[in-house]
């Protein structure tokens, strides 16, 4: 069985360039549910040190509201990621998200440094959030190892530009040609309690194709959908919102399927269709989407 995910809920997710103060700024006025201020590739190579400043400056200074503020790191592999969270830490982020994770061992390394840094700054261990990107074909294969390697993960981030590069697909918008890791990802993320967040969709002057992208990714059972422009984000929380059309019908099923329970009757007609248990707990998740 799917383990449940109680967790904060994200709908949007939005990428700002770690070394500009000015698009960080602006984030504190967006309908938004998670920052992430990018220290990896939204980041040219030669400003990296510039933006670890800038984020800790932004995380200092400027007031998110209630949006959760998470930094993203540079692989493991890069050598950077011990300097990036021993400047940015002690200003407290929400979490952390490791890029091109492609197994247990990467997940642990940046476990041990989030540790390390909880212990120096005297915070409970695990209090900064994980979350791991799964963009490489590696990152597919050891999903299993990935999604169990640490407490601290809460969520897979799906990276669909990276992974067709990686493996020689060509990227189109139907996104066939990611499909699989796409699906396995938010397979993933449900056996192990973790949430799921769709690919970037990067022509941010589209605004119907968005909207189509989010609510396929919605009935493939992502959570949310990471964005790269401010535009984007009001578009992508409908789209991950249950209307007040679902809402209604899945409290009409609950009900009616509390009423057959009564009556004896596991699998009965609900407005001329089929319904037994897979209906029921899908309505029910829909419901607890809505109380979020
Ligand atoms: N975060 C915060 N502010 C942003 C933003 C973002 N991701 N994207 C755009 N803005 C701001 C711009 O600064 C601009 O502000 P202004 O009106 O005060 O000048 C406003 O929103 C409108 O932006 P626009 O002119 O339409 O786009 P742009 O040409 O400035 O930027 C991108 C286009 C793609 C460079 C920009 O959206 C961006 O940097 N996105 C994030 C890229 C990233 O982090 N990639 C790595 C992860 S995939
Ligand atoms: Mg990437």
């Amino acid at each position: 069985m799917a383990v449940q995910n109680t967790r904060f809920a994200r709908r949007s997710l939005l990428f700002m360039p770690g070394d500009s103060m000015k698009k960080i700024q602006k984030a504190s006025n967006w309908e938004v549910d998670t920052v992430i201020l990018d220290l990896e590739d939204g980041v040219a190579q030669n400003r990296k040190v510039e933006a670890r400043t800038t984020v800790a400056e932004a995380l200092r200074t400027l007031d998110f509201g209630a949006r959760e503020r998470l930094v993203r790191l540079n692989h493991v592999n890069t050598g950077l990621p011990p300097d990036e969270i021993e400047t940015t830490a002690g200003w407290r982020p929400d979490g952390y998200i490791t890029p091109k994770a492609e197994d247990e061992a990467d997940l642990r390394a940046v476990d041990r440094l989030l540790e390390m840094a909880e212990q120096r700054l005297g915070v409970e261990v695990g209090a900064f959030r994980l979350f791991a990107m799964i963009e490489t074909a590696r990152g597919v294969m050891n999903l299993k190892e990935i999604a169990r390697a640490t407490p601290r993960l809460e969520g897979l981030i799906f990276g669909a530009e990276d992974l067709a590069g990686d493996i020689g697909a060509v990227r189109t918008s139907a996104a066939w040609e990611v499909f699989y890791a796409r699906s396995a990802v938010v397979t993933a993320a449900a056996a192990y309690g973790l949430q799921a967040f769709d690919m970037v969709f990067t022509d941010f002057h589209d605004a119907v194709g968005l909207e189509t992208e989010s609510r396929f990714a919605r009935q493939l059972g992502y959570t949310g959908k990471t964005c790269i422009h401010p535009n984007q984000t009001a578009i992508v929380n409908r789209a991950f919102s249950p209307t007040p059309e679902e809402i209604d019908r899945a409290q009409r099923l609950v009900n009616a399927f509390e009423e057959q329970q009564v009556a004896g009757a596991g699998a009965f007609t609900f407005e001329g269709k089929m319904v037994d248990m897979p209906m029921v707990v899908a309505a029910r998740k829909v419901l607890a989407r809505a109380v979020l």
